[in-house]
C-alpha cells in the first residue's frame, strides 16, 4: 500500500479510501451487510486504513455499520465523516453548517461509529449562509475538546479564499476521474498554494470506470445510477465513456496488464501527487482489486495517452 499523511500532519492515510456511501443500503443496488464486513476485513489486511462516510449516507446507516465493522480495530482505521447534509421530514434535502447543527451531527456521529474521536471531520456541502472561517473557528472549538483531529471541505473551492487557511484544515474534495476533469485545475491551484490533501469521489465515475457496463445496462429503481443526473451513464456522456473505454482496452492489450478500473485509479494517484483516490466498495472482490493499483506507476507514455483520451 501507499500512504501519505494527511495535510501537514502525521496522520497516515492509504492513498485508496475506502467509500462507504454504498455501506448506507440505499441507492447502490443490492448490498449485503455480510460482503461489507468482509470487504472492511480485506481492506484491512491489504493496508488500507482510511474510511470516508458521512451522516448522511443512509441517514446514519452507513456511520453504525461502520462502527460496528470495525469495533476492536478502531486503532488501525482513521475514519473519516461528513456533516451538513439534511433531509426535512418529506425527505427533501438541504443545507446546514450551523454550529447548532455542527455539535447535533457531530455528537450523532461519534455515537454511531461508536468511536470518542473522528479523525477527520468534513463540511460535505457549504450552505454559503455562515462564512468558512466561522465554521473552521468552530471546527477548532471541537479539536481542542477532543472530539475531531482534524477537519477538511468537500465540494468546496477554497482557491477563492482571501482567508489563511488554519492548521487542523488537511484536506479537501471533488469529483474527479477520467470521465470528468472539469475541477482539475481547480485541484491542482489549491495544492499548488496550500498543503493539503486531495480525495477525489467518483474515482470510477460511479462504476462506469470498471468497464463492466455497455448499452444493454439497465439499473432497477433501487439504484441510483438510473437517474438521468448520474451522466455518466446517460446520453453523449455514456457514449463518450464507452469509446474512452474502448480505447483504455487498446492500452491494456499493448502495453499494459491491468484492468480498466486499476487503469483508471492509478491515473489519479499519478496525475494528483497528494491525492487519496475514494472509491466505494461493495464487495471485498472490489477492495482487493483497489489494493493492486499501488506500488506501481504508469509509464509517461501511457499517462499522455490516458490524458488525451480523457480530454
Ligand atoms: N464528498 C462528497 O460529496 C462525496 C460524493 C460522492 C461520493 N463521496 C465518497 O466517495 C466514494 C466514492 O464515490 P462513489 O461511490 O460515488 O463512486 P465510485 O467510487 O466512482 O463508484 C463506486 C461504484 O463502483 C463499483 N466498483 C467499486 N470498486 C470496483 C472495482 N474494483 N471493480 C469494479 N467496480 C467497482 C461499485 O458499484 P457496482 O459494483 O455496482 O458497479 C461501486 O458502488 C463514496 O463511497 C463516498 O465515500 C463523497
Amino acid at each position: 500500500m501507499e500512504y501519505l499523511n494527511l495535510g501537514t500532519s502525521d496522520l497516515k492515510v492509504s492513498r485508496i479510501g475506502f467509500g462507504c456511501c454504498p455501506m448506507g443500503g440505499y441507492g447502490w443496488g443490492t448490498v449485503e451487510e455480510k460482503d461489507l464486513k468482509r470487504s472492511v476485513d480485506q481492506a484491512l489486511d491489504g493496508g488500507v486504513n482510511f474510511f470516508d462516510t458521512a451522516d448522511i449516507y443512509g441517514l446514519g446507516v452507513s456511520e453504525e455499520r461502520l462502527g460496528n465493522f470495525l469495533q476492536k480495530k478502531r486503532q488501525h482505521a482513521v475514519i473519516a465523516t461528513k456533516f451538513g447534509v439534511r433531509q426535512d421530514s418529506n425527505g427533501k434535502t438541504f443545507y446546514d453548517n450551523s454550529p447548532e447543527w455542527l455539535d447535533k451531527a457531530l455528537d450523532a456521529s461519534l455515537n454511531r461509529l461508536n468511536t470518542d474521536y473522528i479523525d477527520l471531520y468534513q463540511i460535505h456541502y457549504w450552505d454559503d449562509q455562515i462564512s468558512l472561517e466561522k465554521i473552521f473557528e468552530h471546527l477548532d472549538r471541537k479539536c481542542q475538546e477532543g472530539k475531531i483531529r482534524f477537519y477538511g471541505v468537500t465540494n468546496v473551492d477554497l482557491s477563492k479564499l482571501e482567508i489563511e487557511l488554519p492548521k487542523k484544515l488537511a484536506s479537501f474534495s471533488f469529483e474527479y476521474s477520467l470521465a470528468n476533469r472539469e475541477k482539475e485545475s481547480i485541484v491542482n491551484e489549491i495544492i499548488e498554494k496550500n498543503r493539503l490533501s486531495f480525495f477525489s469521489w467518483g474515482s470510477l465515475g460511479q462504476g462506469i470506470l470498471s468497464g463492466k457496463y455497455d448499452s444493454s445496462t439497465s439499473f432497477g429503481p433501487e439504484d441510483r445510477r438510473g437517474r438521468s443526473i448520474y451522466k455518466n451513464f446517460h446520453g453523449d456522456k455514456f457514449q463518450e465513456n464507452m469509446n474512452m473505454l474502448k480505447k483504455m482496452e487498446l492500452l491494456i492489450s499493448k502495453s499494459n496488464s491491468k484492468s480498466v478500473s486499476q487503469l483508471a485509479i492509478r491515473w489519479i494517484l499519478d496525475n494528483i501527487k497528494s491525492s487519496v483516490a475514494l472509491i466505494g466498495i461493495k464487495e471485498p472482490q472490489e477492495i482487493v482489486d483497489l489494493v493492486s493499483t499501488t506500488n506501481w506507476k504508469l509509464t509517461s507514455e501511457d499517462l499522455e495517452y490516458l490524458d488525451t483520451i480523457s480530454k
